[in-house]
């Protein structure tokens, strides 16, 4: 068997080697962190994916070994294999952050400002972009599209208004279920994403398609307004399920289950696709089997909160009281009977309760 064909390519002035056929983006995945670029349309388990947003652009300053000439201009990473030699300026680039911040000012051109009341907010890639590249005011005056109100079914939301149009759930309901409804009406800025003849979507898979949006254009309508997902705690639970992997991630608050996900990876990407039956009917802790608190990579206010990795603050206060120590110091753990230190939260089955810290 002939061996695989290794390309050396440097991306952020660090060099790895990848197989012939990879993209720069799946490449600089391999480096990880700040190196990869953002993606809202790319999705790696979607054939045909990527393209749409181009919020993954990157310069590349040297092709290859044998043609070092840069390219003329930034190149989606996500359509773009590497070459031996190659060489990419992401993050240490100004044209890419320009460009970017460019490019986040076109998605938000008809984006409302719905971050308030959007079930998507908190985990939202739209938001952490506009975050980390938008602009603070906008410089569009007309007005924002709007759109006939779509019905899918009884399970999903569909809000037009806030869609970035990258095609995911286009893809998903294409390679995931039997047959499509739904998929892309008309063009330019009329394009939208709608069902002919308002049929329901109830295939057995469909509900993934709101764990591959990247915004809260299709979100549940079985967790609409209930809860905010910072305020959840999500844990890691399976059960025998026959249509799927069973492998999800359940989002509690005490005992209650509010909504069931896949489980996604640091790139924000479903790692097994799951059922409607899982997604939408077993809301009761008693149908999963719970393995654990599960650990959010992607940096995102969900992060905040959980215990998992807290670490401790140092001391501070003989830092700022010139090295003295104070005369008297209350322990807030010896003086209530709260936050006892010896309680591991992490290794709290579920939420804590004050059962907890009552138990001798
Ligand atoms: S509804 Fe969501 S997944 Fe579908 S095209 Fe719009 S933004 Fe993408
Ligand atoms: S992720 Fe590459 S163009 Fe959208």
């Amino acid at each position: 068997m002939s061996e695989q064909q290794l390309f050396k390519v440097t991306i952020d002035n660090i060099t790895i080697e990848v197989p012939a056929g990879t993209s720069i983006l799946e490449a600089a995945r391999k480096i990880g962190g700040e190196v990869a670029p953002p993606a809202m349309c790319f999705y790696s388990k979607l054939k045909g994916s990527g393209g749409k947003c181009r919020t993954c652009l990157v310069e590349v300053s040297k092709g290859s070994e044998k043609d070092p000439r840069p390219m003329p201009k930034l190149v989606a990473s996500c359509r773009t294999t590497v070459m031996d030699g190659m060489e990419v300026k992401n993050i240490t680039s100004p044209k890419v952050i320009d460009a970017r911040a460019g490019v986040v000012e076109f998605l938000l051109l008809n984006h409302p400002l719905d971050c308030p009341i959007c079930d998507q907010a908190g985990e939202c890639h739209l938001q952490d972009l506009s975050y980390e590249h938008g602009k603070e005011g906008t410089r569009y005056e007309f007005q924002r599209r709007t759109f006939k109100k779509h019905d899918l079914g009884p399970y999903i939301q569909l809000h037009m208004t806030r869609c970035i149009m990258c095609f995911r759930c286009v893809f998903t309901a294409d390679q995931l279920t039997e047959n499509r409804v739904h998929g892309v009406l008309d063009r330019g800025d009329h394009a939208e994403i709608a069902t002919f003849i308002e049929k329901s979507l109830d295939n057995d898979f469909i509900g993934n398609v709101i764990d591959v949006c990247p915004v809260g254009a299709l979100t549940d309508k079985t967790f609409r307004f209930k809860n905010r997902v910072w305020f959840l705690k999500p844990m890691d639970a399976h059960r025998d399920c026959p249509k799927c992997s069973g492998k999800v991630t359940l989002w509690n608050r005490g005992e209650e289950v509010f909504r069931v996900t896949a489980r996604k990876d640091e790139w924000g990407e479903v790692e097994d696709w799951i059922c409607n039956e899982c997604r939408f009917e077993k809301k009761h802790s008693n149908d999963w089997v719970i393995e654990g608190p599960r650990e959010i990579s992607r940096h995102s206010v969900i992060s905040q909160g959980h215990y998992l990795d807290a670490v401790k603050p140092t001391e501070t206060f003989l830092a700022v009281n010139d090295g003295r120590a104070p005369h008297l110091l209350l322990d807030i753990h010896t003086e209530s009977d709260v936050n006892k230190p010896e309680i591991e939260l992490s290794l709290i089955n579920g939420p804590a309760h004050s059962n907890n810290f009552n138990s001798k």
